[in-house]
C-alpha cells in the first residue's frame, strides 16, 4: 500500500466507524456483528500506527484509548474554575433569592434549576469545532491536562458538525461562532459501569482466592472510582472504565447566545450529552418544587447526586450580578440532607497543624455510608467535644455533608456503658509533649512551641514552598520530610543554603534532581514580594491580604514598623490582622529569619508590578493614549511610557503634556487638546522620542 492509499484507506474506515458507532450509541441501533467491527476497528488502528501522519484528529481509534502519558501536564484554565455557594434548606435558599432579588432592583428574572451531579468536574476546550483539551478542575487556577482520557468518553463528542454552528452566523457581518469555546461539566462513573467493575474484581478475586492470591479491592464509591480512572496514565484502561460525562456549561467570547437556557439546548443539538432534568423556574417556590421533586427520585438516576443547583438565566443579569472571590453570586447550590449512620467511638487522637493548632479526631468503628466506609470524624475542637459530652465507647452518630470529611452528629445516650469515662482534652501535644495553651477569645488549644513542634516546622516549610507562595516545585512534602528528619532544614531560610551534594545523599536523589531541587529554590528568589509575604506565613495574613499590604506599605521595613493605626488605615486589614502583622514583627526570632532571607536575596519590596525601568526620559510627563497603533498595542504603548518615567492619565487637561494620537482618534479629543494647546504625538514620534 503506497502512503496515499493509505491515507485514503485510514478515511475511508475513519468514516464507517464513525457511521456504526452513531448508529450505535445514538440510534441504539446495530447495523454490524460485533466482530465485524472490531475488525474494522483493528485495520484503522494497525494503518493508523504505521502511518500516524494520516490520523483524524477525531479518529474513532481514539475512543479506545492507547496513549500513554508518564504524568500530566498541568495547564492554567482560561477563566479560574470556581465553586459554588451552598445552601442546606429552604430558609438559606430564600435568603439567596432576596440577595438576588435586591441586586437586580426591579427587573424580573428566572432561575434554571439543574442537578448537581457527584463526580469530577471537567473543562473541555473546542477549537474550530474539534476537541483539543481537557483539564481538569485542580485547584481551580490551573488543572491536570487529561485530554486522551477524555477522549474515550464516547458521549462527548470529538468533533462538533460545522452544520451546528453555521446557524449563529449572522447574515449581517458574517461572524462565525467563536472559533474557540469551553465546555464545563462533570465526569462520573454511572450505577452500571460501577458494579460492573466491582463484579470484575469479584471474579477477579474468586480465581485469586482458590489460586492463593492477594486480592485486590473494591471501588469504594462511583465518584472515588471515577476521579481515580480519570487520572489514570493509560488511556486504554480509562477506556475500560467506561465513563461518562454531563455537560452544563458553555463559555466563550462573543457567544450568540442571551441566556443559560439557550446553551445548554445549543448544547444538545450539537450533540453533547446535557441532563434532559434542567428547568426553568420562574420564581424560588418554583426551585423548592423541583428540590422537593428530585429528592426522592433521584434515587432512580443513573449516577450519583448530592443536590441541585440553582442559575440565573440570563448573561446580561449574571454580569450585573458578578462574582466573589470564590463563587459567582448569580448561582448557588442546595445540598440534600447528609445520610446518616450509627457506630461506636474507639478512641480519639489529636492532629498537630502548621499553625499549631491541636484538632480533636475521631477513630471509630467502620461503618458504611453514602458509598464510603467511614473509620474517622472531625470533631473539631475542645468545645465540640464538651458538647457532645463524649465517653469513651460512645455510641455515635455519624454524617457525611457534601464535604466528604464525616463528623460526629450526636450520641444515643441509650446505649452509653455504666461507669464509661468522659474524653478529656489532651493538656500536652501529643507531637513535642509542650503543654497546649488557649488563645483570649479562640476556641482552638495551641502547641505554643512554634520553633520546636516538628508538624509546625514542617507544616511552615510546605507552605513557603507553596504554588500560591514561594512555588519551588521541586520540593514535595517527602523531601521536605526528609530534609527535616536529617536536619538540613529547620526553617525555610534554611533552604537557601542547600548544597548539591547535601541533597545527593538523600534517598532517591541523582546528580539531575538534586540539582534541580536547588535549581527550584534559586529560581524562588525572583518571587515578588507579595508572594514572599504570604510565605512567611504570619497568621491570617492570606494571599490577597498579602496583595493589599504589599500595594499599601511598598516594602517590608514599611510593614515592618508600621503601627496598629497605620496598619487597619490598608484596605481590608482589620484588627485582628494588625495585631497578628504586629506580634509577628514583636518577635525576635522571626526579625532574624527575615535577614536570612534577606541575606539569600529574596524580594522584600514591591517591583511596582513587575516595571522595568528602561530610561528616566519621560520624568514628570503625562500621556493621554487615543486610537489604534501600527507598531504596539495601546497597552504596550502605555506599558512604555511608565517604563521610561511617565505617567498614563485618561482624559485630555491643560496639564497634560501629550496625546499620543492613534488612527482613528476620536475627534472631540483631538479637538479638545487643539484647544488646550497640548502636543499632538503620532507614534513614529513617540519611538523617536524613548529611542
Ligand atoms: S455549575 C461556578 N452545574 O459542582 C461553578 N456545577 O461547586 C459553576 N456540579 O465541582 C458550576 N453539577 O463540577 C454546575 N449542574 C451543575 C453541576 C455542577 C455538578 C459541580 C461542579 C463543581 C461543583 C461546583
Amino acid at each position: 500500500m503506497t502512503p496515499a492509499q493509505a491515507q485514503t484507506k485510514i478515511r475511508e474506515l475513519s468514516a464507517q466507524i464513525q457511521h456504526y458507532n452513531h448508529r450505535y450509541y445514538q440510534d441504539s441501533v446495530s447495523e454490524i456483528p460485533n466482530f465485524e467491527f472490531d475488525q474494522l476497528l483493528t485495520q484503522l488502528v494497525a494503518l493508523e500506527r504505521e502511518y500516524p501522519q494520516w490520523q483524524l484528529p477525531d479518529s474513532p481509534s481514539l475512543r479506545v484509548g492507547g496513549a500513554i502519558a508518564k504524568e500530566f501536564v498541568q495547564v492554567p484554565h482560561k477563566r479560574p474554575m470556581l465553586s459554588l455557594g451552598n445552601t442546606y434548606n429552604e430558609e438559606e435558599l430564600k435568603e439567596f433569592d432576596q440577595r438576588i432579588k435586591k441586586m437586580l432592583g426591579e427587573t424580573p428574572y428566572e432561575y434554571v434549576a439543574e442537578l448537581k451531579f457527584d463526580g469530577v468536574a471537567l473543562s473541555l476546550t473546542y477549537r474550530n469545532g474539534l476537541f483539543v483539551q481537557g483539564l481538569t478542575r485542580g485547584d481551580g487556577d490551573q488543572g491536570d491536562d487529561i485530554t486522551a482520557n477524555l477522549k474515550t468518553i464516547r458521549t462527548l463528542p470529538l468533533r462538533v458538525d460545522e452544520k451546528h454552528l453555521q446557524p449563529y452566523q449572522e447574515p449581517a457581518n458574517e461572524a462565525a461562532f467563536p472559533a474557540e469555546f469551553e465546555i464545563r461539566g462533570e465526569g462520573f462513573m454511572s450505577h452500571q459501569a460501577f458494579d460492573r467493575l466491582n463484579d470484575e474484581i469479584a471474579k477477579e478475586n474468586e480465581k485469586r482466592t482458590n489460586e492463593g492470591k492477594k486480592l485486590l479491592t473494591y471501588l469504594a464509591n462511583p465518584r472515588n472510582a471515577a476521579s481515580g480512572a480519570f487520572k489514570m496514565l493509560d488511556s486504554a484502561a480509562v477506556a475500560r472504565r467506561t465513563l461518562d460525562a454531563y455537560v452544563y456549561d458553555l463559555q466563550a467570547d462573543g457567544l450568540p447566545f442571551q441566556t443559560h437556557e439557550e446553551s445548554l439546548k445549543f448544547l444538545q443539538k450539537a450533540g453533547f450529552q446535557v441532563s434532559p432534568h434542567f428547568q426553568k423556574c420562574q420564581d424560588i417556590d418554583a426551585v423548592m418544587a423541583y428540590i422537593k421533586h428530585w429528592e426522592f427520585q433521584r434515587a432512580d438516576l443513573p449516577l450519583d447526586t448530592d443536590g441541585i443547583v440553582i442559575k440565573i438565566n440570563s448573561y446580561a443579569q449574571r454580569e450585573t450580578l458578578g462574582f466573589t472571590s470564590k463563587s459567582p453570586r448569580w448561582a448557588t447550590s442546595f445540598k440534600y440532607k447528609a445520610e446518616n449512620a450509627a457506630t461506636e467511638l474507639l478512641s480519639v487522637s489529636y492532629q498537630v497543624g502548621r499553625t499549631g493548632a491541636v484538632t480533636p479526631v475521631a477513630n471509630l468503628a467502620p461503618v458504611k455510608l453514602a458509598g464510603t466506609t467511614v473509620k474517622r470524624a472531625t470533631l473539631h475542637n475542645a468545645n465540640e467535644i464538651a458538647r457532645l459530652d463524649l465517653h469513651q465507647g460512645d455510641a455515635v452518630f455519624v454524617e457525611k455533608g457534601g464535604e466528604i470529611i464525616p463528623k460526629i452528629t450526636g450520641v444515643d445516650l441509650t446505649k452509653r456503658q455504666a461507669g464509661s469515662l468522659r474524653i478529656e482534652f489532651v493538656a500536652q501535644c501529643p507531637e513535642c509533649g509542650t503543654g497546649l495553651v488557649r488563645r483570649a477569645e479562640e476556641v482552638a488549644y495551641y502547641c505554643p512551641n512554634e520553633k520546636g513542634c516538628p508538624p509546625q516546622i514542617k507544616g511552615k516549610i510546605e507552605h513557603f514552598v507553596a504554588r500560591k507562595a514561594m512555588d519551588i516545585d521541586s520540593l514535595g512534602g517527602k523531601t521536605i520530610e526528609q530534609f527535616f528528619d536529617r536536619e538540613l532544614v529547620k526553617s525555610p531560610a534554611d533552604l537557601y543554603d542547600l548544597r548539591i551534594e547535601q541533597i545527593r545523599e538523600l534517598e532517591g536523589f541523582k546528580a539531575q534532581s538534586s540539582q534541580n531541587v536547588v535549581l527550584g529554590i534559586a529560581a524562588s528568589k525572583a518571587q515578588p514580594f507579595s508572594r514572599v509575604l504570604f510565605a512567611l506565613g504570619i497568621r491570617f495574613v492570606g494571599e490577597t491580604v498579602a496583595e493589599k499590604l504589599t500595594i499599601f506599605f511598598k516594602n517590608i521595613d514599611n510593614l515592618a514598623k508600621a503601627s496598629l493605626e497605620e496598619l487597619t488605615s490598608a484596605p481590608e486589614v482589620g484588627g485582628k490582622i494588625a495585631e497578628s502583622v504586629r506580634a509577628w514583627f514583636a518577635e525576635p526570632e522571626n526579625l532574624a529569619h527575615l535577614e536570612r532571607l534577606r541575606a539569600a536575596g529574596l524580594q522584600f519590596a514591591e517591583s511596582e508590578n513587575e516595571l522595568v525601568k528602561l530610561s528616566d526620559k519621560l520624568v514628570g510627563k503625562t500621556f493621554v493614549v487615543s486610537g489604534v497603533f501600527q507598531q504596539f498595542d495601546r497597552e504596550a504603548i502605555k506599558l512604555l511610557i511608565e517604563q521610561h518615567g511617565g505617567r498614563n492619565v485618561s482624559s485630555v487637561s491643560a496639564k497634560t503634556s501629550y496625546v499620543l494620537a492613534g488612527d482613528d482618534m476620536g475627534p472631540a479629543k483631538r479637538e479638545k487638546a487643539q484647544k488646550l494647546n497640548v502636543t499632538i504625538l503620532s507614534e513614529a514620534e513617540f519611538i523617536a522620542m524613548i529611542s
